[in-house]
């Protein structure tokens, strides 16, 4: 049990045969750690850092854009479909992708890294090598499952392979009630019987999942996710109506299907299944991030600069792009990704509404707004996705941002300048539209709470120091 009130230091270190990731408080390396401490240390670890940013710097240069989270998460839940190894490569290195390892890792996953990179800021990923053997345990407690929502996703899977499955229901970032009604729609369209027992959700399908009907009433990518990796190990044909189309699903259902599942109408709202009654081992390389793409442009057309995103592909974020465009920036294709400009024109304003894929994604709304503070007029951001999801108006305020809240809808009135202060990071997103604020900001801005950063932004700082921002972190 951890007793030191200290922050913890997680390194990479040789450990048992291999590599492990393993916390170290006031000098003392942790070897066991009890669930029940993961929490405590991480936060140790993380709540106390902050990045200090100057803001005024225009950007040039380049930067790496790395394997998409949102992929990453999903295909490290596939393991748990197969005996065999499914490696996956570029992968990036993000506290969510670390935590899921260690749920996984309960569940009797076998995991080990290699590719490290040589510098921290290269774009080569790492490739992680996955084997479920043997699943040695179908509950995921409430305190690993608390901490990242999409760990809630192992419940089909876990109940395809094993009959199955008790998950504790979810947390993650705080934007909104995030109800879980459609994952258990899909599992009992495809057989489970789901009880709710003290906060957990118990499915058991004792005979294997069978394949059926899903009908989705909302688009949900985690739903979609959940029921794409059931399918794929249940007996027959399964139908998802009304899929999510967001590029994450497709590569996840690319990597099915060399695992032998057949998938059709991949990129539609309408997927087909033809499950297997056992998947096999996969080589897989994760698509990159448009999340990372999508916000890095923003940077630029924020700050003004010229930068060129390498590794990325413009289709995976159309909608974002032309919006860009719209207000002033200009995005052209290169060879290997694309190059993003923003010369002495002002910020045009632009109203958007998040959609799911291929509209404007939610994920991208905070920066977006974090770009229309400094625009040359007003405009209206609305939020169709999630409920809560304006926990950076409060802090953008800090900087001297005019935004107006009234319902799923931000006005902002653009201002001539931005004033460095502090303020608290509140999501994953919203944090890094205040760094984009920050970036923008005369003076000094100090962002707390940046753990939230670290959960979906490899090496943010250096890939921005790299196009001349000054950033930094302060740790502990
Ligand atoms: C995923 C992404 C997240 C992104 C979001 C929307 C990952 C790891 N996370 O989250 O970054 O912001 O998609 O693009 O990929 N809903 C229900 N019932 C359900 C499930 C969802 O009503 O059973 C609702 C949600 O409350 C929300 C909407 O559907 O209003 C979309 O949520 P969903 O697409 O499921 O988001 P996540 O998969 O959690």
């Amino acid at each position: 049990m951890l007793s030191s009130d200290s922050p913890a230091v997680w390194e990479r270190v040789p450990w048992r045969g291999c590599r492990a990731m393993l916390p170290r408080v006031n000098g003392v390396r942790f070897t066991r750690i009890r669930s029940s401490d993961l929490g405590r240390i991480e936060l140790q670890g993380a709540t106390m850092d902050r990045i200090k940013i100057i803001g005024g710097q225009r950007l040039e240069g380049s930067i790496p854009i790395s394997g998409a989270k949102n992929a990453a998460l999903p295909l490290m839940i596939a393991a748990l479909l197969t005996s065999e190894r499914l490696t996956l490569k570029n992968m990036p290195n993000l506290a969510d992708v670390a935590i899921l390892a260690r749920i996984l890792r309960n569940h009797g996953v076998d995991h080990s890294i290699e590719g490290k990179r040589a510098q921290p800021a290269s774009p080569m990923g790492e490739t992680y090598h996955l084997t479920a053997r043997d699943i040695v345990d179908t509950t995921a407690p409430y305190e690993m499952v608390s901490r990242m929502r999409a760990s809630f996703w192992v419940l089909g899977p876990l109940v395809a392979r094993c009959g199955q499955a008790r998950v504790s229901m979810p947390g993650g970032c705080a934007i909104g009630t995030r109800p879980i009604d459609m994952h258990l729609v899909a599992m009992k369209a495809l057989g489970a019987e789901i009880d709710i027992d003290g906060g957990y959700i118990v499915a058991r399908a004792p005979k294997g999942l069978r394949g059926g009907r899903i009908i989705f009433t909302k688009v949900s990518v985690g739903a979609t996710h959940a029921a794409l990796l059931a399918a794929s190990l249940a007996r027959g044909e399964t139908v998802i109506e009304n899929a999510a189309r967001e590029p994450e699903i497709g590569d996840v259902a690319l990597c099915l299907t060399k695992m032998g599942a057949t998938i059709e109408g991949i990129g539609s709202s309408t997927l087909r299944i033809q499950g297997r009654d056992r998947l096999e081992g996969a080589t897989h390389t994760v698509l990159p991030d448009r999340i990372e793409t999508g916000t890095f442009a923003m940077a630029v057309a924020a700050t003004g600069g010229d930068v060129v995103l390498e590794g990325t592909r413009r289709h995976l974020l159309d909608t974002a792009l032309d919006a860009l465009v719209a207000t002033g920036a200009e995005v052209t294709d290169t060879e290997n990704g694309i190059r993003v400009r923003r010369n002495g024109k002002g910020i045009e304003p632009l109203s958007i509404e998040t959609q799911p894929f291929p509209g404007f994604p939610t994920d991208l709304q905070a920066q977006f707004m974090a770009l229309m503070t400094r625009a040359g007029g007003t405009s209206v951001i609305r939020e169709t996705i999630f409920e809560n999801r304006f926990m950076h108006v409060q802090e953008l305020a800090r900087l001297g941002a005019e935004i107006q809240l009234h319902g799923d809808a931000a006005t902002i009135k653009g201002v001539k300048r931005l004033t460095g202060a502090q303020v608290m990071a509140t999501d994953l997103r919203a944090s890094v539209s205040l760094v984009i604020a920050g970036l923008m900001a005369d003076g000094e801005t100090m962002i707390n709470r940046v753990y939230h950063l670290d959960r979906g932004f490899e090496h943010l700082e250096e890939k921005l120091t790299g196009v001349g921002a000054q950033i930094e972190r302060l740790t502990g």
